[in-house]
């Protein structure tokens, strides 16, 4: 099978790459390089370097395509609140092309990369699939929005297709061609941000006071590893006609001072960390059900938080 993965050399995008080749697919990559590494797109790999809004490139990367992974997007919700325009275009824009042409070419399977920003702040955790959905950013707003054109998509033209909301990815995938990690600019991200804190320039903990446990936020981290497993499972799954939404998370909460305390064990040394005032948007606490993904695609996350810091450690090391 022949898989078309758009963001293909991003952090999550490169790491399915790599898994999906190791396990015999084929792959089409579609990238713009805007926030991916060219260099990670494996030698020999059919490889465009073009955009979702243009439907000459999206024609030519599904030549040959029987099914898309759809991770190409805009991803940071505070640039999001900037430049909700740019998150519009190339998300929800972008999207409708890629339906389009998909249509065009027959293409009728679909895995894309959604959001446990489509909930917006939660009215219970854990959170299911069947939760409202109040996105309270531009970012959140235009994941539900391509969830909704899928499941119209689904309805009127018969594809298989699956929406994957993830909760908060970390960790990284040591390949043959060496670690595939993240490596935004800026980066926002806590786990990275707490393996680069130093002594003059410590990281911060956006908030104290949140009412949880020790005061900050809690979060639910999936390896990447165990993410882009759910997303061969998702593929392999796909039902004709149908839009299947799952949650991709861990179950479990951690807050930032016990990611912090994790990371610290697996650096050796007590990370540097400042107190800080709240970071605008940030719900106190995010955390997964899991149950449908682990019981209609047979997923089980392996990786824990341990294993998100080491393998982000080693990575950057
Ligand atoms: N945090 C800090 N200091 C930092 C960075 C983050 O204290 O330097 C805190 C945040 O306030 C938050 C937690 O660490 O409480 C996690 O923050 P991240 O920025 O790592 O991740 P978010 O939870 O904000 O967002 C992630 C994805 C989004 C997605 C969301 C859905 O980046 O794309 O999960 O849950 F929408």
């Amino acid at each position: 099978m022949r898989v078309l993965v758009t963001g293909g050399t991003g952090y999550i995008g490169s790491t399915a790459v790599d898994i999906l080749l190791e396990q015999g697919y084929e792959i089409s990559i579609l990238d713009d390089c805007s926030t991916g590494h060219a260099d990670t797109a494996p030698a020999g790999v059919s490889f465009i370097q073009g955009s979702l809004l243009n439907s000459g490139d999206l024609a030519q990367a599904l030549v040959g395509v029987d099914a898309v992974m759809h991770f190409a997007g805009k991803s940071l919700v505070g640039e999001s609140v900037e430049k909700p325009d740019l998150y519009h275009q190339v998300n929800v824009d972008g999207t409708r092309n890629l339906l389009d042409e998909m249509h065009k070419s027959g293409v009728k399977k679909l895995v894309f990369s959604s959001s446990a920003a489509t909930y917006g702040e939660p009215e219970q955790v854990p959170i299911l699939e069947s939760a409202p959905t109040k996105p309270t950013n531009p970012y959140g707003a235009t994941k539900l929005a391509i969830d909704q054109m899928i499941t119209a998509e689904s309805a009127a033209r018969g594809i298989a297709a699956a929406s994957l909301r993830y909760f908060n990815v970390a960790g990284a995938l040591k390949s043959k061609r060496g670690w595939l990690a993240e490596r935004h600019n800026p980066e926002t991200h806590l786990i990275p941000n707490v393996l680069r804190s130093t002594e003059e320039n410590p990281v911060k903990i956006f908030g104290t006071d949140w009412p949880t446990a020790d005061g900050t936020c809690v979060r639910d981290y999936v390896h990447v590893v165990d993410l882009i497993d759910a997303h061969i499972k998702a593929l392999e799954t796909l039902t004709a006609g149908v839009h299947e939404i799952y949650n991709l998370g861990s179950g479990d909460g951690y807050s930032v001072r016990e990611v912090v305390a994790a990371a610290s064990k697996a650096a050796g040394h007590q990370i540097p960390t400042i107190d800080s005032p709240r970071r605008a948007g940030d719900p106190a606490v995010l955390i997964a059900d899991i149950n449908k993904a682990k019981s209609k695609l047979g997923w089980v996350p392996t990786r824990g938080i341990e294993d998100m810091v080491a393998d982000t450690l080693a990575a950057f090391s």
